[in-house]
């Protein structure tokens, strides 16, 4: 049900807060310690590089998660495109765990990879909002989400708790295998969920924003640095499926090699620029694209700010930023999608969930 909300995507967009808290309650005993299956742990310890499949939101979602399981758990990781990977598979390493991410379970490309790995004898876990999916049920071990019914056929939600969940992945794993962690990793995702509803709280701001730069573009450009290009590339993926704005998420440094030739007068281009060790190649990227003529609209983090930003998100950890980074990129989506009176729950051309190959 919506309730007050005009769309499923609104309220699934101000639930994210809740989500993070209740993963965060489901995932911790009594004494706030972790409890993953003995199973999954075990399977996470035992490999030797973990193999990501999904697609779309979920897809982005892994290249999230790589940084977590590579960064806390100290094991490689590979995050694959399910469709390309049915046709193109990599040389696998001896001891592969393949991770399946899937909100809805039922992605047929996905399933297809699974159907073939398992052939091959290799263990999978699938971590999806339906725990009784096709890919929950065919994988060795699922992990849930706990986001809820997500009816909109954008993903917003279950993108976050993807997110969440693969950093208590990687947090048990490192914890299993003794490896020390220099944060407090279940404080910080309590922080980033305050951090979302502060965000959510700042829509009116946010639907200005979609307003001064999105009215009437054909266009729009994401670009940022490590953990910002992961979330630039789900930014455009929002964007363009429900205002249909042909949008593209780049890297910032790759500009240079091609794609500053889009640039034109008021082109816009969004920023992000979350993390520190990046923040002044992404000041630079921002003024080669201004020099150009672009619109730029900078988005960046406490502690990072400079004054022209156009919108500075609460700090929180520095692996954890695509959390909260993700929601004005939702935000600036459905208002720009509303705005051009788009039909954003239902987008044309697409299904909730793609269950044809
Ligand atoms: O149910 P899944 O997570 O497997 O779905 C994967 C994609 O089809 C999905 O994330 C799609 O890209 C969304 N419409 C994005 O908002």
């Amino acid at each position: 049900e919506k309730g007050t909300y005009p769309h499923f995507m609104l309220k699934e967009i101000d639930e994210q807060p809740f989500v993070m808290r209740k993963i965060i309650n489901e995932y911790q005993n009594e004494n706030n310690e972790l409890k993953l299956d003995a199973d999954i742990r075990s399977a996470m310890q035992k490999t030797d590089r973990v193999y990501i499949i999904a697609a779309g939101t979920s897809y982005h979602a892994g290249l999230v998660g790589k940084s977590f399981i590579e960064k806390i758990a100290n094991i490689p990781v590979e995050v694959h495109v399910a469709s390309e990977f049915s046709y193109n598979m990599p040389l696998l390493s001896d001891n592969p765990l393949f991770v399946f991410i899937s909100q809805s379970g039922e992605t047929a490309d996905s399933r297809g990879v699974l159907v073939k790995i398992k052939e091959m004898g290799h263990p999978a876990l699938t971590m999806t909002n339906v725990p009784g999916s096709t890919l929950s049920r065919e994988a060795d071990y699922t992990l849930n989400l706990y986001a809820g019914p997500e009816i909109a056929v954008a993903s917003t939600k279950a993108y976050t708790a993807q997110i969440a969940v693969l950093a208590i992945l990687a947090v048990d794993t490192a914890q299993a295998k003794g490896l020390e962690l220099e944060f407090d990793p279940m404080q910080e995702l309590a922080i980033a969920a305050n951090a979302m509803e502060i965000l959510t709280d700042q829509k009116d701001e946010i639907e200005g924003l979609a307003r001064d730069y999105l009215p009437t573009t054909r266009n729009a450009f994401f670009i940022g640095r490590s953990a910002d290009y992961n979330v630039c590339v789900e930014g455009a993926l929002k964007l363009k499926e429900i205002s249909y704005i042909q949008a593209e998420g780049f890297a910032g440094g790759e500009l240079k090699h091609g794609t500053i030739a889009l640039i034109e007068d008021g082109t816009p281009v969004i920023a992000l620029a979350t993390q520190a060790n990046v923040n002044y190649s992404i000041r630079g990227n921002v003024q080669e694209v201004v020099a150009r003529g672009a619109n730029a609209m900078v988005i960046s983090m406490k502690g990072l700010e400079q004054d022209e930003d156009a919108f500075v998100l609460p700090h929180v950890h520095e692996l954890l930023t695509p959390l909260v980074s993700v929601v004005p990129m939702q935000l600036l989506a459905y208002y720009a999608a509303l705005h051009r009176g788009c039909d954003v729950d239902k987008p044309r051309n697409l299904a909730k969930s793609v269950t044809v190959e």
